[in-house]
């Protein structure tokens, strides 16, 4: 898979896939991430890249034109499924959403920045629109580095334990249950009996039942879903 990166802060973006599992899937060759600066693509001497609101209004507004020309340098080298805009005002970020993004082969992520983008950016060449929650950070790029991380991770191969990706919390819909390592007693405060057992029979029982008791408590607007399945 290709992720394309727009940015008018490429530098923030230096960090998050240079270690871990998404340095692992780029050495890998599975997950190739490409940030790009936006202000490579202006036509202005200053490369500027943002302007006033038409209007007025505080706040400055990325211009559609470096956009474009970002797009135009990027689609003539591939197809890509998505223009991913990362906005407080998309759709709320899901791990079913990320699931589906994970079959894709090329996406272009778009990184917020001042007071947000052109309108017509939005229009013209944006298809999917995502939020990492309901706050407003600084810029787009760490909710694409969140996107790029909740995608790459669930690529066949990046994690080592390939059943990892499936037991996470909302995979199945419901939160994780709880787990231990060694040692088995620390302070006083033991691990459960039965996950010592060897009883893989019983401890899987255990870990639905402290998942959906889990959820339950946490998290009951999970449960909606899934009881009705
Ligand atoms: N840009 C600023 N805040 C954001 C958020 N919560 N999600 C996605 N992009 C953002």
């Amino acid at each position: 898979m290709r992720i394309d990166i727009l940015s008018a802060v490429p530098d923030l973006l230096k960090s998050p896939f240079a270690h871990s599992i998404m340095q692992r899937a780029n050495d890998k060759g599975l997950l190739e991430v490409v940030v790009h600066d936006i202000r490579d693509f202006s036509t202005n001497k200053h490369k500027q890249i943002d302007d006033y609101q038409f209007g007025g209004g505080a706040g400055m507004v990325m211009q559609i034109e470096p956009i474009d020309r970002a797009y135009k340098f990027l689609k003539a080298q591939r197809d890509y499924d998505e223009f991913i805009y990362m906005t407080p005002d998309g759709k709320r970020l899901e791990q079913k959403t990320c699931n589906r993004l994970s079959l894709k082969q090329n996406l272009i992520i778009l990184c917020g920045h001042y007071k947000g983008v052109d309108e017509r950016v939005r229009e013209h060449f944006v298809t999917m629109e995502i939020s990492i929650g309901d706050y407003v950070l600084s810029g787009g790029e760490l909710p694409a580095a969140v996107l790029v991380d909740s995608i790459g991770r669930l690529l066949p191969g990046v994690l080592g334990d390939e059943s990892s990706a499936l037991t996470d919390s909302f995979q199945d819909g419901l939160l994780a249950p709880p787990i231990y390592t060694r040692p088995a007693e620390y302070n006083g405060w033991g691990v459960p009996e039965v996950l010592r057992s060897g009883n893989f029979k019983k401890i899987e029982q255990w870990r639905e039942e402290q998942a959906y008791q889990r959820t339950k408590k946490r998290r009951p607007d999970l449960l909606k879903d899934w009881d009705e399945e």
